[in-house]
């Protein structure tokens, strides 16, 4: 992990007041050697590095000696480029298709350390933030660097509360989904559907303009969820309530029925708020990367979130928490645990809700996740699915296969337990992933879009494919078929 360790080296200040700057504005700044506080020693930081800083290249196809920048544990893989065999030569390039070693960005919102199971927000450890937070607070942060003040967290929770209705019209497109539509597949449709709601969204490079959309985004997709889960149940729609917090305005809109008002339990409550603390940010992932990439091409917040949510809804991504219930169910009692781990070692299946890209120890949120199972089956009553999980775990975490590899459980192994408890059905769980990581994919987005060294995400490629050849008629392709 030379990226993560080298963050932590040289960690830059994080301005006291964050603002948000139009990044022409930041890069005219810039050109013009005008000082913006903490901005200005940032891009300043992008430059390049100390003199023993390098890396000494030798090419054996040419045996010509290159040297090449370190910045903070990583080298641009543009200065690569020169590299060459002759002056016609493209110049090096890397492979790297899943990201395995490929810094696509700077960011100084989450940090995480998978080997040694660390996860910060902004610099405060995830464990804190979960039990001392709630999630707009922790919304706030993600977004603005800084914890709010009680004043600053009134006016944010307040903020998003009022952007929590939606136009008539939505109900309208929702009651045209069949009854039986996956939830997500609702999800990307209804959040894409906003965007032609909100026109201005398009001005994604005005600052306020941004910050408008974040807010809306935010405050809808609990209302968007709700709407869905109560379409699927052939349930009429509850408004939000701006005046509960944001978890149990999303339990009333799910679950009122026909009392005056709604209730909802305060441990149950308490469970979201943790759960979605947990989910609201995790750097690069892949729906986050999606975010970046899409927005970089600058789509407006709503589709670019639409083709996040896209992202997370694949079973190897956030869709993992729905399969590990449906794997939970066919196993079905412990007596089976071990015919079903033979089936994974043998590759012909996975062991849903283990294994992570970044983590190679413990997933510190998959703990808080387990603590967290135990305070809502208070409430509900015990999942005897957590039974099973549990001696999965045990039997897994002794297993010389699972060591070796270093997998363990991750957030999605324990998550979709304590939801069915709840009361959701699996495929609701995405969803309920979906939400608070629309907090994490906006601030990401925000970061991008601030970032001077932001430029549409496109990668290169390597070409494997046919020489130039030229174009067959119709007529003759049989015959050239039949000599090849
Ligand atoms: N069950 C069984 N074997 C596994 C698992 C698993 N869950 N995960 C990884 N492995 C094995 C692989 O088969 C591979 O074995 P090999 O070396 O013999 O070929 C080895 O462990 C390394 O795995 P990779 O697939 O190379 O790891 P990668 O980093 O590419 O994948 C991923 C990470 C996608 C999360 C993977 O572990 C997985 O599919 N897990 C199950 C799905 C899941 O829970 N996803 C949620 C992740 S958390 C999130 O996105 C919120």
């Amino acid at each position: 992990m030379g990226v993560a360790r080298a963050k932590t080296q040289a960690r830059r200040p994080v301005p006291r007041f964050v603002i948000s700057v139009d990044i022409k504005v930041l890069k005219l700044l810039f050109r013009e050697g005008v000082e913006v506080p903490g901005v200005q020693l940032w891009m300043k930081g992008q430059g390049k590095t100390m003199d023993n800083d390098t890396l000494t290249i030798t090419d054996n196809r040419t045996k010509q000696t290159y040297t090449i920048p370190i910045y903070r544990g990583t080298v641009h893989a543009t200065d690569l480029r020169q590299i060459k065999t002759d002056p016609g030569d493209f110049g090096l390039m890397t492979y790297d298709p899943a990201f395995m070693n490929t810094a696509s960005c700077h960011s100084a919102i989450t940090y995480l350390d998978g080997d040694k199971g660390i996860l910060r927000y902004r610099g405060y450890p995830i464990e804190q933030l979960a039990e001392k937070c709630t999630f707009l607070e922790v919304a706030y942060l993600l977004l603005n660097g800084e914890l709010p003040t009680a004043h600053q967290l009134e006016l944010w929770s307040g903020e998003v509360m009022s952007h929590t209705m939606t136009h008539e019209n939505v109900k309208k497109f929702m009651d045209g989904f069949h009854h039986d539509a996956h939830p997500m597949g609702v999800l990307i449709s209804t959040v894409a559907a906003l965007s032609t709601f909100y026109p201005d969204a398009r001005n994604v490079t005005d600052a306020d303009c941004r910050r408008r959309q974040v807010v809306r985004l935010i405050g809808k997709m609990p209302t968007l969820a709700a709407y869905a889960y109560r379409h699927r149940l052939g349930m009429p729609y509850v408004y939000p309530d701006p005046e509960l917090s944001y978890t149990k305005n999303y339990m009333n809109m799910l679950w009122k029925r026909t009392e005056p008002k709604y209730a909802a339990n305060p441990v149950l409550s308490h469970a979201l708020e943790v759960l979605f603390i947990l989910h609201a940010d995790h750097e690069q992932n892949c729906s986050t990367s999606a975010m970046r990439a899409v927005g970089s091409s600058h789509a407006d917040p709503f589709v670019t979130t639409a083709a996040a949510i896209a992202a997370l809804s694949g079973p190897l991504h956030g869709g993992a928490n729905e399969e590990v219930l449906r794997m939970l169910d066919e196993i079905g009692s412990k007596d089976h645990i071990s015919e079903f781990i033979k089936h994974v070692k043998s590759g012909e299946r996975k062991l849903m809700g283990f294994g992570h890209r970044v983590y190679k120890n413990y997933d510190p949120r998959a703990r808080i996740v387990k603590q967290v199972a135990e305070e809502v089956f208070e409430v509900t009553g015990r999942n005897p699915k957590i039974d099973i999980a549990l001696d999965l775990e045990r039997i897994a975490l002794s297993d010389e296969y699972f060591i070796k590899r270093r997998l363990y459980p991750n957030v999605d192994f324990y998550s979709g337990i304590i939801y069915q408890a709840m009361g959701f059905t699996p495929d609701q769980f995405t969803v309920l992933f979906g939400i608070p990581r629309t907090v994490g994919w906006l601030a990401q987005w925000q970061e991008m879009m601030q970032d001077p060294d932001t430029k549409i995400a496109r990668p290169r490629q390597v070409y494997v494919g046919e020489e130039a050849r030229d174009f067959v008629p119709i007529t003759l392709r049989d015959r050239e078929l039949a000599s090849a």
